[in-house]
């Protein structure tokens, strides 16, 4: 087996290939004077994995370059953040169902794909080929410890983040619970954990996604309001669009961090292991 990735997964593609200790295929991406793509890669083997968060559309065109390129190998595609899957339903007529269609673009020519704490696993269903989807909530609940907090007490933002919150607080043993928000009046609104008290605890809100960072400022003030000595986040995909690191650190956050499957300065977490054990695991798929 050999490894090879687009130009914004290049860390995490030689991190999975350390774990599994398989070699890493050189690419090399250009352009031609019209701004199309052009893609050389290295000698391939007869197996391909291939790493690629499609954080933006050229990822997304890189991504079907590399796999056509390894049409003489059994491909796996591994794709850590897979772009447009918040589309993931018809929400108004005549609208695509963008997920759907990134996915059955990216099954031609793929064996099996991998994801990671995708938003919702119901994209799975649209590729072609299997699809798992590999949580890295032991990860987050690793680096939470490192942080050394005194009995720190983990927030999801919002229902839907339930499942990933407990995966992280079980990790330590820590407390977990979900913000919720109370209409108060026309214009006020309270947000606050739905059972435990923030008061002088050390928080750290977990999610799976960071992206305009609106979910987790509007948290982090309220939570200070209701006395939390300290808070932190920590997110999967740290997307962070229009300046939303600043933004969420400017609200009072201690820390922000995220992981190598959206790879930026903040990417202190890594997803390699994780995507290296599902791998060997499914490897007499
Ligand atoms: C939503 O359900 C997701 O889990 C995240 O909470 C959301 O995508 C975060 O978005 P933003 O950072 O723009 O508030």
């Amino acid at each position: 087996m050999r490894i090879i990735s687009t130009e914004r997964s290049q860390v995490l593609a030689a991190r999975i290939a350390a774990k599994l200790g398989v070699p890493l295929v050189e690419t090399k991406f250009t352009r031609f004077p019209d701004g199309e793509m052009y893609l050389r890669c290295g000698e391939l083997d007869d197996e391909t994995l291939i790493v690629s968060s499609t954080v933006d559309n050229d990822m997304f065109v890189q991504t079907l370059l590399l796999i056509d390129a390894a049409d003489r190998s059994k491909n796996t595609l591994v794709a850590p953040y897979l772009g447009y899957s918040r589309q993931d339903r018809r929400f108004v007529p005549g609208e695509p169902i963008s997920a759907r269609a990134v996915a059955r673009a990216l099954s031609a020519g793929t064996e099996r794909a991998f994801v990671v704490n995708i938003h919702d696993p119901g994209v799975l269903q649209h590729f072609g080929v299997p699809a798992k989807n590999i949580t890295i909530a032991p990860a987050i609940g690793g680096y939470i410890g490192d942080l050394h907090l005194k009995n720190p007490l983990i927030l999801a933002p919002d229902e839907g983040a339930i499942e990933f919150a407990t995966g992280v607080a079980a990790v330590g043993g820590w407390d977990c619970d979900h913000l919720e928000k109370t209409r108060l009046s026309g214009d006020e609104v309270r947000i606050a954990p739905k059972t435990i008290d923030a008061a002088g605890r050390e928080v750290v809100i977990v999610d799976d996604i960071i992206s305009t960072g609106g979910t987790l400022a509007t948290a982090a003030c309220m939570l200070r309001e209701q006395g939390a000595a300290s808070i932190h986040a920590a997110c999967v995909h740290g997307v962070f669009t229009s300046g939303a690191y600043t933004r969420l650190r400017a609200a009072g956050i201690a820390s922000v961090v995220s992981s190598d499957t959206y790879e930026n300065a903040s990417s202190f977490i890594s997803a390699a292991n994780a995507i290296a054990t599902a791998i060997r695991d499914d490897a007499h798929h």
